[in-house]
């Protein structure tokens, strides 16, 4: 057994996407995990003990997790699972994600992504439980005042949308935490656009409905489930008019995660500190259709429509403070988040249903 066997990370909203392939490379770094889910976005196993995609998870980990099916909400259950272990850190993914369903019943949003979060601090405290890595967004900074945009700029006074400032306001909540007592360790691990999905294909993103993200819905076209893809506005002002982002491969952004648990695990990290997790890079949505059609050898059907609300033109990340602090550092190119997500695609045209 070597030293991170012993340690037990807790793990919310562990049978989502980028979850699901962060308890991978938890696993593989010998941590030992209790994963935590109330399958609003994700999927349960057959026999209702462990979601699809963790036993899956399972399987290329060579390892074993635990998992209980638990609603943050329920503050009891949280309390029960926390009586029965010893957790060194939390890794806090468990959240509503779609901007437009969080514009149209904000109230859930709240209860959900704040309640959810506040819930769980709270239960932490009671258990001395005081280390914390939590799922924020570069949605954080709203529309960029320049770019590339590091963990300085501003954050909050412009969230285009009520899922925007649930991340911003669990921010602020973890910042007070973490400065109303000792012992309190919280990272802010803000991610830019994640895609892709472990090379394997066998773990990947399925979201419930239609896709409101551009690369699953570029996906779920080239493997027939949609029509054709709707280009949102082609008159930004970027390189070909369309929107560019910093696109970051979802085993990076894992990888990412394992750096961020050791660090806070480490005697000298204290307090509260964001990191931007990212390439550094924007590519235009053109630009990631044509990658997609090179990389995969299929072609991607689409059509220029409105510009979507809310939507800036350009947003990449300054990562240099991750690379400097947390050791960490994206590898993956364009072209492999293009393969990686057909791989997964093609291989579960359905999903985990598949
Ligand atoms: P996801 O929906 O695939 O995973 C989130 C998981 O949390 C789901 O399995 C869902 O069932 C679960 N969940 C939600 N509310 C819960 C609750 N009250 N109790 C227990 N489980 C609950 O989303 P994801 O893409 O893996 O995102 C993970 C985190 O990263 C989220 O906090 C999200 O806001 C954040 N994030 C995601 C992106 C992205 O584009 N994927 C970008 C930035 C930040
Ligand atoms: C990317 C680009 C669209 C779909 C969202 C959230 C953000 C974060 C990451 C969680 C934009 C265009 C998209 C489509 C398109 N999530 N597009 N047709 O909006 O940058 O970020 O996910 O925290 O909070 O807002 O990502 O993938 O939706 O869009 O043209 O069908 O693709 O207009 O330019 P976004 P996205």
């Amino acid at each position: 057994m070597n030293d991170n066997e012993k340690t037990e990370i807790f793990v919310t909203g562990g049978a989502g996407y980028v979850g699901s392939h962060s308890i991978l490379e938890l696993l593989k770094n010998g941590y030992s995990v209790v994963a935590v889910d109330n399958f609003s976005n994700s999927k349960p196993g057959k026999d209702q003990t462990m979601p699809e995609s963790l036993k899956r998870v399972q399987c290329l980990a060579g390892k074993e997790l635990t998992f209980y099916e638990v609603d943050l909400l329920n503050k009891d259950s949280l309390k029960q699972i926390f009586q029965k272990h010893t957790f060194s850190c939390v890794v806090h993914f468990a959240a509503l994600k779609a901007v437009g369903e969080s514009c149209r019943v904000p109230l859930d949003y709240y209860r959900n992504n704040v309640g959810g979060s506040v819930n769980l601090l709270e239960v932490m405290q009671e258990f001395n439980v005081k280390r914390i890595v939590f799922s924020s967004s570069a949605t954080v900074y709203g529309v960029p005042l320049y770019l590339p945009i590091d963990e300085t700029h501003p954050v909050g006074s412009t969230c285009t949308n009520p899922y925007g400032r649930t991340k911003y306001f669990i921010e602020e909540i973890l910042k007070d935490v973490s400065k109303s007592e000792k012992g309190w360790s919280v990272i802010l691990l803000r991610y830019f656009n994640p895609v892709g999905a472990h090379e394997s294909g066998i773990i990947g993103e399925d979201p419930h409905g239609v896709p409101n993200n551009l690369m699953p819905y570029i996906s779920q076209v080239a493997v027939g489930r949609l029509k054709e893809l709707m280009v949102f506005g082609n008159d930004y002002d970027t390189v070909d008019g369309t929107g560019v982002r910093d696109f970051i491969h979802v085993m990076d952004l894992a990888e990412g995660h394992v750096s961020a648990v050791k660090e806070i695990l480490t005697a000298e990290f204290k307090g509260c500190t964001a990191y931007n997790l990212g390439t550094g890079k924007g590519y235009s949505v053109l630009e990631v259709i044509k990658a997609f059609e090179d990389a995969c050898s299929v072609k991607i059907p689409y059509i220029i429509v409105d510009r979507r609300d809310g939507d800036v033109d350009s947003i990449y990340a300054d990562v240099s403070l991750a690379e400097k602090c947390l050791g960490w550092k994206s590898k993956r190119s364009l072209k492999q988040m293009c393969e990686d997500t057909w791989r997964w695609q093609s291989k579960n045209p359905i999903g985990f249903r598949t």
